[in-house]
């Protein structure tokens, strides 16, 4: 079998992929051969889909502080964070945002020329640096037009990773699929950075482009690594309905409000000081709450729906510091929001948990990282604070890219390839999958997955309900071994790609109920309404959920307390 080899890899192009190739070609001044692997192109990363901000520290002589920023971002989590890691992301995310505005990051201005920051839910001091609300398009901009000045690194674009090689317990390679030519090879280096982003696609309603279906966290898991916390999944309050379309929390930011059936700003009931920014777990289950009690609007398709109201506004604000999302609504829905009402409901948004990794990015392999929504830094803990992942990605692409170039300054060797596994698994896609003629059609067996994680691992979840859910995965896994892929070609293969997907997703759905089942608490975005209260004697502790090849296997790491002990969140 064909195989390329680079210094490093790096799997996946959102924000924190570039980010750590930029810091590995500043660190190495151009030396580092480094190959950046895709299943989509470099600008259709999902990371282009943020919209409202990255959080950062940049006027304590206003009011604000690097303290202030660790103990919402504590709090917000529900105490399940690592202090030491929120800790130095609090102190390193201000020097990405003046990295970003020296790279040419056209940030929306104040009238006196700095950097305007806009408020964001669980955040007491405005602090999301903003690019109207295409913050994340511009980032994205922004690292590549500095990459492109190093010649040292090669895209492998729209190629599908399959699966992780390890020898000796150290990474040696990549298998892949290259979309355009059919090829299937073997990319090896050593060292790899995971940068592939989130597993959104797993539920119906969803933020996420279609392309988001948690391959990088699959392929790590079935190689060893742990999932750390997969059973924290983010809503996030205002999904377009019945899109899904991200309606960016800078709407509330700017001022809007959010309105049930009979008029009222219902946020008032739960979350009376902060209001409609309240962090996202609160206010999804107070609009959950709203629509379970008949106070929503009726939608398509069961999706009931409240209002986010942004016409108190006005047209200049909303065109200046929310044109995106004007747009949206008009191509959409034919709504403008400077005159109606944006009809939203919570929508699934972004998996806290991920690729255990340290506070370095490294995993438990000694050659491979990882950095981004496909990580688990242990500092989302059980609930994001809004903006504070384009902070994250940006934070753990810098430190992840500067602990590999420190690593092959050490001179590491590249390990042999398993020829066999890989092989193998040339086999497994090529001989079996492809060619087999089975009577399951792999969309149908994802649509299916898709609606039953919407039921059954939503916002407000019980015992009985998760279980139902795994019985049904276990079903819909029993099913994909009896798939036809329809088109049996190699060159461009979507429907092949899209089957391999699906295995994937089927692997962490059941990932994250069963880990949720375990947790008998209610912990910020995972809400039990049969364990109601948060449990700190039993499950103030990180879940780490291993593969087996049958029943995963679970085990539980302490949280790392160095400055806040649990209290009560209130806001
Ligand atoms: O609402 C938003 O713009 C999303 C931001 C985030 O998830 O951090």
């Amino acid at each position: 079998m064909q195989q390329t080899t680079h210094d490093v890899l790096i799997l996946g192009t959102g924000l924190a992929g570039l980010r750590a190739a930029v810091e590995l070609c500043i660190q190495t001044q151009g030396a580092a051969d480094i190959g950046i692997v895709s299943k989509v192109q470099v600008m259709r990363s999902h990371s282009v889909c943020a919209e409202g901000g990255t959080a950062a520290v940049m006027r304590p002589e206003e009011g604000d502080s690097l303290e202030l920023h660790a103990w919402d971002t504590v709090k917000g989590a529900d105490f399940l964070a690592d202090q030491d890691t929120v800790d130095r992301f609090v102190r390193t995310s201000p020097d990405e945002i003046r990295l970003l505005e020296h790279r040419g990051v056209p940030w929306s201005r104040r009238d006196d020329g700095r950097i305007m920051q806009r408020a964001f839910g669980g955040h007491s001091f405005p602090r999301a640096c903003m690019a109207a609300d295409k913050t994340g398009f511009f980032e994205m901009q922004a690292l590549y037009d500095t990459l492109v000045k190093y010649n040292s690194f090669k895209r492998y674009d729209e190629c599908f990773v399959t699966s992780l090689l390890l020898e000796g317990g150290r990474f040696a390679g990549l298998t892949l699929f290259d979309a355009p030519t059919g090829e299937f090879y073997v990319l090896r280096g050593k060292a790899l950075l995971i940068a592939s982003g989130g597993l959104g696609n797993l539920y119906g309603f969803t933020t996420y482009s279609q392309t988001v279906t948690g391959d990088g966290q699959a392929i790590a898991y079935r190689a060893g690594l742990a999932l750390e916390d997969p059973e924290f999944l983010q809503f996030h309050p205002t999904g377009l309905v019945p899109s899904g379309i991200l309606m960016t929390e800078g709407c509330r930011g700017e001022g809007g409000y959010l309105r049930n059936n009979q008029g009222e700003r219902f946020m008032e009931k739960y979350a009376p000081k902060m209001m409609e920014l309240a962090p996202r777990d609160i206010v999804s289950r107070a609009e959950m709450t709203e629509i379970l009690e008949g106070r929503g609007f009726p939608g398509p398709d069961g999706l009931d729906y409240l209002q986010l109201d942004l016409t108190h506004l006005g047209a200049e604000r909303i065109n200046k510091r929310l044109p995106l999302i004007r747009e949206v609504c008009i191509k959409f829905l034919g709504i403008d929001p400077i005159t109606q009402p944006i009809p939203i409901r919570p929508v699934a948004h972004y998996s806290m948990g991920g690729i255990e990794a340290d506070i370095d990015g490294r995993t438990k392999v000694e050659n491979i990282w990882a950095a981004g929504e496909v990580a688990c830094h242990y500092m989302h803990g059980a609930n994001r604070l809004g903006c504070n992942s384009t902070a994250e990605c940006l934070v753990w692409g810098g430190i992840t890219g500067g602990e590999i170039a420190k690593y092959l300054a050490r001179g590491p060797t590249l390990s042999d390839v398993p020829d066999r596994q890989a092989q193998d698994e040339e086999k497994r896609i090529f001989d079996g999958l492809l060619k087999q003629g089975g009577t399951e059609n792999p969309a149908q067996i994802r649509r299916e997955l898709r609606t039953l994680m919407d039921k059954h691992a939503g916002v407000y979840r019980t015992g009985e309900s998760m279980q139902e859910g795994l019985a049904r995965i276990a079903e819909l896994r029993q099913r994909f071994r009896r798939i036809t892929v329809q088109d049996k070609s190699r060159i461009y293969n979507t429907n092949l790609i899209q089957a391999l997907e699906t295995e994937n997703m089927l692997e962490l759905a059941e990932v994250l109920l069963f880990a949720g089942l375990a947790r008998e608490e209610s912990r910020g975005a995972h809400s039990r309404t049969d364990f109601p209260k948060r449990n700190d004697v039993n499950f103030l502790a990180h879940s780490m959920v291993y593969y087996t090849g049958g029943k995963p296997r679970l085990e539980y790491k302490p949280v790392t307390i160095t400055t806040w002990t649990p209290v009560e969140r209130k806001y």
